[in-house]
This record gives C-alpha cells, sequence and structure tokens, in this order.
C-alpha cells in the first residue's frame, strides 16, 4: 500500500495492525507497506505513533525490536527521536556518533535502547556490550539504525522499516518489512 497524503492516517493504522500482529502472534506479513513522508516532523509524528503502540502491547517473549535499514541521511535518526518522543523519553536520542548503543529508561521499569551500527566494524562488538540479554528483556524497546549490518545477530520476530530518499529533497518513502 502507499500513502501519498499528508497526514497518512490510513497507511499508519494499517502499519500499526500488522506489526501488532506480528508482535503478538509471530505472524510473518504479507504485506509491504509504504509510507511519503514530506517534513522530518512528519517521520517523527510517524515514529511517534508507532512507539505508543507498540507501548501499549505486552510483549513476553523478549524485548521489541525495530530494525531501521537505509543510507546516510534518510531518516533512521530522525525516527528514532520521534519514537522516543512517543514513549515519552524527553532527552530525545542524538545519533551517537562515537556511542554504539544509548539506553534511555521510561515507564515503570521500562527501556529504551537505541543502537546505531553505523561504525560497527563487527557484530561481536554489540555482543560484548550484553545485546543478546537485552533482546532478551521483554522491559525492552530497542531501536537500531543499519540494522543491515548486523543481520547474523537480530533475534527472529522483528520489525524492519527501509528507509529511501524521495524524489523530492524533503521526501522520504518508510516501508515496513
Ligand atoms: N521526510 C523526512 N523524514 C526524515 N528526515 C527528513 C525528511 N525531510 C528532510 N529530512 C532531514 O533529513 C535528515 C535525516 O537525517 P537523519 O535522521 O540523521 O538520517 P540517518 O539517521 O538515516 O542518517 C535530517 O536532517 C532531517 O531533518
Ligand atoms: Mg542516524
Amino acid at each position: 500500500m502507499k500513502c501519498q497524503s499528508t497526514n497518512c492516517e490510513y497507511a499508519i493504522r494499517f502499519a500499526i495492525r500488522q506489526i501488532r500482529m506480528a508482535f503478538v502472534s509471530d505472524w510473518h506479513h504479507c504485506f509491504m507497506i509504504e509510507i511519503t513522508t514530506h517534513s522530518a516532523s512528519q517521520t517523527k509524528n510517524i515514529a511517534s505513533a508507532l512507539a505508543k503502540e507498540i507501548k501499549k502491547t505486552p510483549h513476553k517473549t523478549g524485548a521489541f525490536v525495530v530494525a531501521l535499514e537505509g543510507n546516510l541521511g534518510s531518516g533512521k535518526t530522525t525516527f528514532a527521536q520521534g519514537f522516543a518522543r512517543g514513549l515519552g523519553i524527553k532527552d530525545i536520542p542524538k545519533s551517537p556518533t562515537f556511542v554504539l548503543m544509548n539506553v534511555y529508561p521510561f515507564g515503570k521499569a521500562r527501556h529504551l535502547v537505541h543502537i546505531d551500527c553505523y561504525r560497527i566494524k563487527s557484530s561481536k562488538e554489540l555482543l560484548h556490550l550484553g545485546v543478546k540479554e537485552i533482546f532478551k528483556d521483554p522491559h525492552s524497546i530497542v531501536v537500531i539504525e543499519w540494522a543491515e549490518r548486523i543481520k547474523k545477530i537480530l533475534p527472529k520476530s522483528i520489525v524492519r522499516i527501509s528507509f529511501h530518499h524521495g524524489k523530492k529533497s524533503n521526501e522520504r518513502k518508510l516501508k515496513v518489512l
């Protein structure tokens, strides 16, 4: 499904439902959703709406992992910032230039773990930081930039979103895979 409208409400609702299904029942996606955004704030709003839904959905088997894929400047950090805002985190994640992983507490003993694999050389760097344990923790929500670089160590049940530049300078295409 493609969405060209300004608020993309229908596509967002559909994406949320799909994510929920995958989350709750280990159900594999039958559809791919593509949402076009026209500004950074629109990308943040979509991310925030998704985060609010994910926060509401109980997860028993491990962390909820959102894998963000795409080139530099395609909007992954912008998405992570909106996502954090949706969880009620005020100290919004910046792109961690030299830091691989940042942890932001929210709610009652829950955590947003923001990982940026831009500078990673090997998945082992994350294993040393205890990422396997984080993936097992149902209290954590993990957002990973450049997730395509650490495919080998990602859990099976994740939500993947790929980011692409559109034709216009402020246009980005988000595909929920
Ligand atoms: N529709 C859009 N969605 C997200 N970011 C956008 C959009 N239009 C312009 N931008 C700008 O593009 C840049 C995206 O950068 P960033 O989120 O850091 O990308 P990445 O983390 O993928 O490298 C930001 O400067 C942001 O303001
Ligand atoms: Mg980034």
